[in-house]
């Protein structure tokens, strides 16, 4: 039995249950464990999910936040309508597209979920660089649309950019954590950060200038 047999199952699976539980993608599983197992949505929260097409993370949000909750989605791609989420197509790295997901919350978000990835080259350390651009670019706009307080859940593919990134991080948040939940493949060479209590707007890369000792991470896998 191959490592490659073992994952190429293990992806069916979740396929098979994302369209017998009727999710737009199999990552929906990827945020329900996460959910399990860190408790990140409480009923009534307000979430904001960047890069959410085709929905599947915002079909799990909308459940998860019931009764009470608001969950507004972007993506690059147009998002079939789903129920409970207000969604609008545009780029997160524009404060215009920002502006507009602050007026869909009605302030600003308990909760900002990230499962952006950038368009992979197949060139390993370029797809690496552009992932943690994604998450530079999720931490900028926390500043803008993320309540004190509130927390993060952004993917991010391995590499020797993680250290400096998880620095950013921590300097925002009082408490990170990083996982890569069972329904990731484990090919596969992405992890996702959970961070909870957003210190509020900090310029993230000058508080990671004075920190000497950055946590060590090990790459593994290969791209998804
Ligand atoms: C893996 S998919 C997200 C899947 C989603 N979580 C789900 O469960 O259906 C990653 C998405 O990130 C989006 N994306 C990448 N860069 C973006 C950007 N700058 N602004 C908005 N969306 C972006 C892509 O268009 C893509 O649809």
């Amino acid at each position: 039995m191959t490592r490659r047999w073992v994952a190429e199952r293990k992806g069916e699976h979740y396929y098979r249950m994302a369209k017998r539980m009727d999710y737009r993608s199999r990552a929906a599983f990827k945020l329900i464990q996460i959910d399990e197992r860190f408790r990140v949505f409480r009923p009534g929260d307000k979430v904001l999910d960047l890069g959410a097409a085709p929905g599947g993370w915002l079909q799990v949000a909308v459940d998860l936040v019931e009764p009470g909750g608001t969950v507004a989605g972007i993506d690059l791609r147009s998002i079939r309508k789903v129920p409970g989420a207000r969604t609008v197509k545009g780029d997160i790295r524009s404060p215009e597209s920002l502006r507009r997901l602050r007026g869909m919350l009605d302030g600003r978000a308990d909760v900002i979920i990230s499962d952006m990835a950038p368009n992979i080259s197949g060139a390993y350390s370029t797809d690496h660089a552009r992932s943690v651009e994604l998450c530079e670019h999720c931490l900028a706009a926390a500043s803008t649309t993320l309540k004190e307080g509130g927390k993060m859940v952004m993917k991010v593919f391995q590499g020797d950019l993680m250290p400096r990134l998880l620095q950013d991080v921590e300097a925002a948040f009082d408490d990170v954590k990083v996982h890569s939940p069972d329904a990731s493949r484990k090919t596969s060479s992405e992890l996702y950060i959970i961070a909870a209590g957003f210190r509020g707007a900090v310029d993230a890369h000058e508080a990671a200038e004075n920190e000497e000792d950055a946590p060590e991470f090990s790459k593994k896998g290969s791209l998804p």
